[in-house]
């Protein structure tokens, strides 16, 4: 089932959840700029090369072998592009993780929450019986925030990167 699964537009009350192209890389070059955004999640901001090289592999959709389903979407609001959330599927789970990356002059206002909360809707709509999890750092409060407005709920279980691992399922002794 999960082999056809394939990002479509999603809409918001305030925003378009656009299927990510090689064509929002300039764009999103600027908006993934700075240094704030990798406090948590490591790296450095993408050059318009790399992006574009990034966006090229992601559209492909799927890894090689088909286990896992590659779905990114760009934030537009009022046609400017200001973030963007994404969720690796694993075929044979079905599990999702979700992320969501929200620009620094656009944070703040709800997009992340708006977005990931449609994102999430979208994949349970495809796929009711899907698991969705997280990998959050445990100080990155922002993020933790948005992923309690999904429901999900932090397992205590750390990753190799110490970023802890947040599921769906109910908290245990609930
Ligand atoms: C995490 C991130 C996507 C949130 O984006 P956002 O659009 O500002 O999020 P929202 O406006 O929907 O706010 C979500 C919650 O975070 C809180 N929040 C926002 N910025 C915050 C900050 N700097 N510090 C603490 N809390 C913050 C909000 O108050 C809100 O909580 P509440 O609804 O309980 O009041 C954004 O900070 C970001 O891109 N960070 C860098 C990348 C990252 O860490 N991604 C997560 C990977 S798991």
């Amino acid at each position: 089932m999960t082999g056809i699964l394939r990002a479509e537009l999603i809409t918001t009350d305030r925003f378009t959840l656009e299927p990510l192209g090689v064509h929002h890389a300039a764009e999103m070059t600027k908006v993934l700029a700075g240094t704030a955004i990798y406090k948590y999640i490591g790296g450095q901001a993408p050059t318009a090369q790399e992006l574009a090289n990034r966006y090229a592999a992601q559209s492909v959709g799927s890894s090689r072998d088909g286990r896992q389903i590659w779905l990114n979407w760009i934030i537009r609001e009022q046609g400017r592009s200001i973030g963007f959330v994404q969720a690796t599927v694993e075929a044979d789970g079905p599990t999702s993780d979700v992320a969501w990356v929200v620009g620094e002059a656009f944070q703040g206002r709800g997009a992340a929450t708006e977005a990931a909360h449609a994102m999430v809707t979208w994949l349970r709509h495809q796929q009711p019986r899907i698991r969705i999890t997280a990998s959050i750092h445990p100080e990155n409060t922002a993020s933790s925030s948005v992923a309690r407005h999904l429901g999900l709920t932090p397992t205590g279980d750390l990753d190799a990167d110490g970023e802890e691992f947040w599921d769906d399922s109910p908290p245990t002794g609930a």
